[in-house]
C-alpha cells in the first residue's frame, strides 16, 4: 500500500518546491468526499480550487473520458475533431453569441484574451489594458503583469508593459485611466484569489457603458467564477452585462485540463490563422470531457442547487459573526463564498483539516469556500457544524 511518508520523501527529492503544500495525500475521491491513504474521509469544500464542480469522479464525465481515451486522444488543430465544435456550440448556447478558442489552463485562456485585445487595437495603436488591483489572472509573464496581487510579481520584473491598475468596483478610476492607447478593460466578475469580492450592483453595467462610449473592449476573466459557480452558467449573467470576450478554465473539464476564450461575433475574426495557437488546445479527449460536464450541469439542475445551497450557507455562516468576534461577515456569490476574518485563515484551515474538512484561503484574511456545485443540503449542514466547531476551538 502507498504511504504518505514514501510519497512525501519522493516529492522532496524530485519535485520542484513551488507550492506551499499541506503534508496530506488523497488517493481517491467520490462526489464531495476525498479519502487519504489511511482511508480517512474528508468533506471537500475546496473542489481542487474551484475545479471539480460536479464533485470528484462524476460518473458521466468519467465515462466520457474513458470512452474517448479508448478512441482518439489527440490529433492537433491541423484537422477537425468531432468534439471541439460541439463544445463550442454548447458554450454559445449557454448565452454568449460568439466563437471559441480552446487551450489548457486559465492563464493560457487569459493570454488569448490579452492577445485578442492587443490585435484588435493594433491598427489604432491601442495596446493598454486597464486591470484591477487585487485581481489574479495567472502565472505566465503577461497574465502576471495583469495581476493586481503584486506580491506574485516580485522577482520576475520588469513586468510586461501595457497594463494599468485601478481599484475594483470604482468606475471613475477606470474613466480616469482611459487614454487613446486603451484597448480594453479586464476584470473578474467576482474576484477570487483577491478575496472573494463580487462586482458591486451596477458596476458591470457602468463599465460596459464606459467601454462602449470609448470604443474599447470589455474582457471578463471567468476562470474561477464561471461555469455555474455563482448560480448562473456565466458569472456575468447575474448582472446581465455581457463582455466582448471572456476566459474560462477550472470547472470546464471538472479536473480534466481545458481552458477556453470566447469572443463575441463582433470580434470573431480578429485572430486569424497563424496569429494564435496551442498544440494541446481542444483535443477530442478534453472537449469530450467538457461536453459531459456541461450536459451534467444542465441535466442535474446544478444551477438551482447552487442558489438554494448558497442561501442556506450565507445565512448560517453570517450568524457565526455574532458568536465569534474573529468572524467579520460573509461575502461572495453562489457557491463562491468567503468568510471574512480578522486574521489569516491558516489556523482555522488546519483545525478544519484535523476534523475532516478541506477548505481554502483567499486574499489576506478570507476563508474561502468553493464546494462542488452538487453539494447536498445535508453536507452543507455538516460543513456549517464543522466550521462552527473549528471557530469554537480557535477561540478556546
Ligand atoms: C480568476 C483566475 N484567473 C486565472 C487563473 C489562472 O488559472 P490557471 O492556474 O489554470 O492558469 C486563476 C487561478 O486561480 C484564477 O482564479
Amino acid at each position: 500500500m502507498v504511504t504518505l511518508q514514501e510519497i512525501s520523501a519522493l516529492y522532496e527529492k524530485y519535485v520542484m518546491e513551488t507550492y506551499a503544500r499541506a503534508n496530506m495525500m488523497f488517493v481517491r475521491g467520490e462526489g464531495t468526499r476525498l479519502y487519504d491513504a489511511d482511508g480517512r474521509e474528508y468533506l471537500d469544500f475546496a473542489a481542487g480550487i474551484a475545479v471539480c464542480s460536479l464533485g470528484h469522479c462524476h460518473p458521466a464525465v468519467t465515462a466520457a473520458i474513458r470512452e474517448q481515451a479508448g478512441k482518439l486522444v489527440h490529433t492537433s488543430n491541423l484537422y477537425l475533431n468531432e468534439w471541439q465544435p460541439r463544445l463550442a456550440q454548447k458554450l454559445v448556447n449557454h448565452g454568449f453569441d460568439g466563437v471559441c478558442f480552446f487551450c489548457n489552463s486559465g492563464a493560457e485562456a487569459n493570454e488569448a484574451l490579452i492577445k485578442l485585445a492587443r490585435k484588435n487595437g493594433s491598427e489604432k495603436g491601442r495596446y493598454e489594458i486597464i486591470v484591477m488591483n487585487d485581481s489574479f489572472h495567472g502565472r505566465t509573464l503577461a497574465t502576471l503583469a495583469a495581476t493586481g496581487r503584486s506580491k506574485y510579481r516580485v522577482g520576475f520584473q520588469p513586468d510586461m508593459p501595457g497594463f494599468k491598475f485601478v481599484d475594483y468596483n470604482d468606475v471613475e478610476a477606470i474613466r480616469a485611466a482611459i487614454t487613446d492607447k486603451t484597448a480594453a478593460v479586464m476584470l473578474e466578475p467576482v474576484q477570487g484569489e483577491g478575496g472573494i469580492i463580487p462586482a458591486a450592483p451596477g458596476y458591470l453595467k457602468a463599465v460596459r457603458e464606459l467601454c462602449d462610449e470609448h470604443g474599447i473592449m470589455l474582457l471578463y476573466d471567468e476562470v474561477q467564477c464561471g461555469i455555474g459557480r455563482t448560480g448562473t452558467f456565466f458569472a456575468w449573467q447575474n448582472a446581465g452585462v455581457a463582455p466582448d470576450a471572456l476566459s474560462m478554465a477550472k470547472a470546464l473539464g471538472n479536473g480534466y485540463p481545458i481552458g477556453a476564450m470566447m469572443a463575441s461575433q463582433k470580434y470573431a475574426h480578429v485572430l486569424t490563422p497563424g496569429t494564435h495557437a496551442s498544440t494541446f488546445g481542444g483535443t477530442p479527449l478534453a472537449c469530450a470531457a467538457a461536453c459531459a460536464v456541461i450536459d451534467a450541469i444542465d441535466q442535474e439542475n446544478v444551477l438551482e442547487n447552487v442558489k438554494a445551497r448558497s442561501a442556506y450557507l450565507v445565512e448560517k455562516l453570517s450568524a457565526l459573526s455574532a458568536k465569534y468576534p474573529c468572524v467579520k461577515g460573509v461575502r461572495g456569490q453562489g457557491l463562491m463564498l468567503g468568510i471574512i476574518l480578522d486574521q489569516p485563515a491558516g489556523a482555522i484551515l488546519s483545525i478544519l483539516r484535523e476534523n475532516g474538512m478541506i477548505a481554502l484561503s483567499a486574499g489576506e484574511n478570507i476563508l474561502r469556500l468553493v464546494p462542488p456545485l452538487t453539494i447536498t443540503q445535508e453536507d452543507c449542514e455538516k460543513a456549517v457544524a464543522l466550521i462552527d466547531a473549528a471557530f469554537a476551538k480557535l477561540n478556546a
